[in-house]
């Protein structure tokens, strides 16, 4: 890879990472890369990632194609390798080529190269273990040091939590038994770091609880919370396009902004994950973590420096100044709901309670909407709609920033068609499918008469720079490995998201919903999710 750089940390342009193909130990050292014509831009740190649960789904979609595109491009360390482990007995041989078979089927966008894949397949090895049994990790303690040997990963271990959460405390406690997370005092070399995958518990008691544990074994700047969200490009986008550019930060309050809409709609059901949907629900699997995290990157205050530290600082105070939901009004505030039976893209298709390991009787919400007030300087009185939902009528998730109208209304009615009555500004972050950003302006039509027509201007990133995007995994998996915690959630963060759900779901969890299923597969949600608006005269964007 040249120029720019895919995963180049836009918040971190002095740290620095090898621009070209990493054979890993095998390869040639450059004595200095500058001096060969290369951009760096941030090192990875040498080490060994183990993957706790490596036979799992996440693993072969997700994991190995990222370590892979990074491998390719570059971005990992010379001096890596990683370690599969879980119950299934294979050998290295055997893991290698169930990686292989999941990196084509699973990620066919990454060029594969055989070569390359046997290079990089030489640093994976594979250890099966049950780590509820104590002693668990005996072996991998052996392993890692043999490897740290070979591999040149000077002691650093990445362990990467991608089993249930039920088994974290288990993995955590063989952790602790071993002797693989001893942290040097003074010292920042050699380090173990965690990756932990959501949900991060599963209210606040358990998420305090998870923490405590979490710390009893590994010190929090070690803890590495994933949240995919906040790898994607528009994601991060977000922060560039508020701080790096002079006209957006003074309209961004309470003067010049409306309101802002978040919306995340699925179009999918619980796809064979029933069991999964019936105890977190959309409240926990999309509200707590990814909703509330876009919230606070939209509203935060510019950080002091680009220092991990500084945006997570920003970011919490966020969380901490959004009203605690009025639990004796929350209808005002929240709205669930849950799909019945209807159509998507005209295909009949079951209700939230015909789904595969669902209850018949099943209260579990499958869309939320919220009405957010941020009570700060900058955003008192502008209310941040929310909803998530699943088998809803369009696939997309996007950030809306509603502008306020222009004061006074020149261009009347006259000027306009009924159809495209001048509505407000609005800027767009569109997160997926399509990553990009939009603006809606009105504008002058051609002709003799003045009428008016509403236009966006639209900047997608798969055509402006017609590059692959790097996955979220590939950025987050990198960066935790250069020691960047930047797009990771921070322990006080995710408890202050929690503090403020909690209440909501205890309460809806001890008052059973009269109307569930409340909405139609194939529609917006539940008819309440627009009365959330109406108080403010405001309605959810039609996408
Ligand atoms: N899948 C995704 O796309 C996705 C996305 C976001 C987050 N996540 C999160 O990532 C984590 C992993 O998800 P997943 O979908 O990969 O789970 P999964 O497919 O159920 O895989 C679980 C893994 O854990 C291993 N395992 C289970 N019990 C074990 C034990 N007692 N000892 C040793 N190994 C054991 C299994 O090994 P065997 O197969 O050998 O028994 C398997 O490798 C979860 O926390 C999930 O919430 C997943």
């Amino acid at each position: 890879m040249t120029g720019g750089g895919k995963i180049a940390n836009v918040y971190q342009t002095d740290r620095v990472a090898k621009k070209e193909e990493a054979p890993m130990s095998q390869s040639p050292v450059l004595d200095n890369p500058l001096k060969e014509g290369i951009r760096i831009e941030r090192a990875a740190d040498p080490c060994a990632m183990v993957i706790f649960g490596a036979h799992g789904d996440l693993t072969k979609r997700k994991l190995i194609p990222a370590l892979f595109a990074l491998y390719i491009e570059g971005f990992l360390p010379r001096e890596f390798c990683v370690v599969g482990m879980s119950r299934t007995k294979m050998t290295d041989d055997e893991f290698r080529l169930s990686m292989k078979d999941s990196l084509q089927q699973f990620a066919p966008d990454i060029p594969f190269d055989q070569d390359k894949w046997d290079r990089f397949a030489s640093s994976i090895y594979y250890l099966p273990a049950h780590f509820d049994e104590p002693g668990g990790l005996h072996e991998l303690s052996q392993l890692l040091g043999t490897l740290s040997q070979k591999h040149g990963t000077q002691g650093n271990n990445l362990f990467y939590l991608s089993t249930p959460p039920s088994l974290y405390n288990p993995i955590l406690d063989r952790l602790a038994e071993s002797n693989l997370v001893e942290r040097r005092k003074g010292l920042t070399a050699p380090w173990p770091r965690i990756i932990v995958e959501k949900p991060f518990g599963r209210d606040l008691e358990t998420a305090v609880a998870l923490d405590e544990r979490l710390h009893g074994v590994f010190k929090e700047d070690q803890v590495f919370r994933i949240d995919h969200y906040l790898g994607k490009e528009t994601v991060q986008n977000i922060m560039v396009l508020r701080f790096a550019n002079g006209i957006f930060e003074p309209l961004w309050n309470r003067e010049h902004v409306d309101h802002v809409q978040i919306t995340n709609a699925e179009t999918i059901g619980v796809e064979g994950r029933g069991a999964y949907y019936e105890e977190a629900g959309n409240m926990r699997d999309m509200i707590q973590n990814h909703m509330l995290q876009l919230v606070s990157l939209v509203a935060m205050e510019p950080p002091i420096s680009l220092a991990a530290e500084a945006t997570r600082d920003e970011k919490a105070k966020v969380l901490r100044s959004i009203r605690p939901f009025d639990l004796n009004n929350l209808d005002k505030y929240a709205v669930r709901g849950q799909y019945g039976p209807g159509y998507i893209a005209g295909q009949a298709v079951p209700g939230y309670r015909e789904e595969p390991k669902v209850a018949k009787d099943s209260n579990r919400e499958t869309f939320t909407a919220l009405k957010l007030h941020i009570d700060n300087w900058r955003w008192a009185g502008v209310p941040f709609y929310v909803r998530s939902g699943k088998r809803l009528s369009k696939h997309v998730t996007e950030i809306a920033v509603h502008f306020k109208k222009a004061p006074h209304r020149l261009f009347n009615l006259n000027f306009v068609d009924a159809a495209e009555l001048i509505g407000p500004n609005i800027l767009v972050m569109k997160i997926q499918p399509d990553e990009g950003i939009s603006l809606k302006f009105a504008t002058k039509q051609p002709g003799t008469t003045t009428k008016l027509r509403w236009l966006s201007m639209d900047f997608n990133y798969g055509t402006a720079f017609g590059e692959r995007t790097p996955t979220a995994y590939e950025r987050l998996i990198h960066d935790c490995i250069s020691g960047d915690a930047t797009l990771f959630s921070r322990s006080d963060a995710v408890q202050a998201s929690w503090e403020l759900i909690s209440p909501v779901l205890e309460k809806w969890e001890s008052e059973a919903p009269k109307n569930f299923p409340n909405y139609a597969a194939g529609t917006w949600g539940p008819p309440e999710s627009d009365e959330l608006l109406a108080d403010d005269d405001d309605v959810w964007r039609s996408l």
